[in-house]
């Protein structure tokens, strides 16, 4: 008989990379359990996308109740209250001190299409700043500005125009605040205007670029130097958003607000919906028509959202974010004492990452970090790399994990990194 990954290779475009061969049956908060009934703790949330774990029981029923009533009338025809209320809750719980206006979209990559298609409506300006190892998805302008070549950018021709990219601030990588502006300032004397530039975007903390937090010095910076040209700074909360980092958007870190925020992943648990939230006067800057789309917003996942910020709030994930965090980053500590592999634990909240190097060489070892992930991957427990080096194990698990089961999952974890070194 064919197996499932033979079917798969002839089915599907190996452009779809795949890091497991687990195919899922079934899955409850933190675990996933397989067709041959193999279970696994699941510390990727699928990509920060079950921050309130797998089938939450209220995400399940605010589903199921939106499901007999109506799923699709397209919100630019038939439009429905859930958006609207949906858009006052986010206009109201983003940061920033001013009148806000919400848009839903269906991803994440869509969502910043739209960032940057109203920044270039609201300001009459073209360019658009990112940075290095930054990510902000798979379509033309997501592809354009995300700032890690392999295996985004390989093979896809040329990217969209006005697109630039600074330094992304990483002392661990010899690259600092101080730097980072400077070459940033290099960039408006030798290459753009900056009175041309629509935005700067950046993530609060780099997901897959590697989890690295913006520091609240870079983030004050440019919002002075956005402040100073009429730039807009554009925040992607994709990966960042919905208590991860301790608090609901990692913005609420910094001492700035964003003028536009873009969310995805884990603002439906589970369902496809995205959103641009900014300062209302620039929201309003597209004439009628020019935003939007078929699903954009649709019922299930504005019925799911709804269901995910209330459950954000009641179960106070922002504070179970910050108890699960410190305890696996002193975990990680302990492992450190005779692991000389890893050579930094970072990250705010429950937005946490572990990164490798070479011991001889010093340099880092995406080798060593995958051959974690594989040897966890057979002792139950699903973990996520990334990085420009790959070097990195990011840490995604449901905010929502039990505690026996978390506390299972850090012995793997410890059992992996052991074994990946001997
Ligand atoms: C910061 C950030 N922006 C944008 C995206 C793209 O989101 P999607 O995959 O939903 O298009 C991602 C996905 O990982 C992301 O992490």
């Amino acid at each position: 008989m064919t197996s499932l990954t033979d079917r798969k290779n002839a089915a599907i475009s190996r452009g779809v990379g795949m890091t497991t061969q687990i195919y899922a049956d079934r899955a409850e908060n933190s675990e996933i359990w397989d067709k041959e009934g193999n279970r696994y703790i699941d510390f990727a949330a699928g990509i920060a996308v079950v921050n309130t774990g797998h089938r939450h029981p209220r995400i399940v029923e605010a589903v199921k109740a939106q499901i007999d009533r109506f799923t699709h009338t397209c919100h630019q025809v038939v439009p429905y209250e859930s958006y609207v209320h949906l858009a006052e809750r986010l206009n109201t719980l983003t940061p920033g001190n001013f009148a806000k206006k919400t848009i839903f979209v269906t991803t994440g990559a869509e969502a910043v299409e739209n960032a940057v298609k109203i920044a270039r409506a609201a300001t009459g300006r073209q360019a658009i700043i990112a940075f290095g190892g930054g990510f902000h998805g798979r379509t033309f302008m997501g592809m354009a500005l995300t700032g890690k070549v392999v295996p985004y950018k390989v093979g896809f021709g040329a990217m969209p125009g006005d697109v630039f990219h600074a330094p992304f601030p990483i002392e661990l990588h010899g690259v600092s605040v101080e730097q980072s502006i400077a070459a940033l300032k290099k960039l408006f004397a030798a290459d753009v205007d900056p009175g041309r530039v629509a935005a700067i975007i950046l993530e609060p903390v780099q997901g897959e670029g590697g989890f690295y937090p913006a520091p609240a010095a870079f983030m004050r910076a440019l919002r002075e130097i956005c402040d100073q040209h009429g730039i807009l700074l554009i925040a992607d909360e994709v990966q960042t958003g919905f208590a991860r980092t301790g608090k609901l958007f990692a913005m609420e870190h910094h001492d700035v607000a964003p003028d536009l925020m873009t969310m995805a992943k884990s603002l439906a648990g589970g369902f496809p919906l995205a959103a641009v939230t900014g300062r209302a006067e620039i929201m309003d800057a597209p004439a009628p028509g020019g935003l939007g789309g078929t699903y954009g917003g649709n019922p299930i996942g504005i019925a799911a959202a709804h269901a995910v910020l209330d459950v954000i709030e009641d179960e106070k994930l922002c504070e179970r974010a910050e108890q699960l965090g410190s305890r696996l980053k002193q975990r990680l500590a302990a492992i450190r004492e005779q692991a000389p592999e890893i050579v930094d634990i970072r990250g705010p909240g429950f937005m946490n990452a572990v990164e490798f190097n070479d011991v001889k060489t010093n340099l880092p070892s995406a080798d060593f970090a995958n051959r974690v992930r594989l040897i966890a991957l057979e002792k139950g427990l699903i973990l996520l790399t990334c990085g420009v080096h790959g070097n990195v194990i990011r840490f995604l698990a449901p905010i929502t994990i039990q505690d026996d089961v978390f506390a299972e999952a850090l012995d793997i974890l410890e059992a992996s990194i052991m074994a990946a070194r001997a």
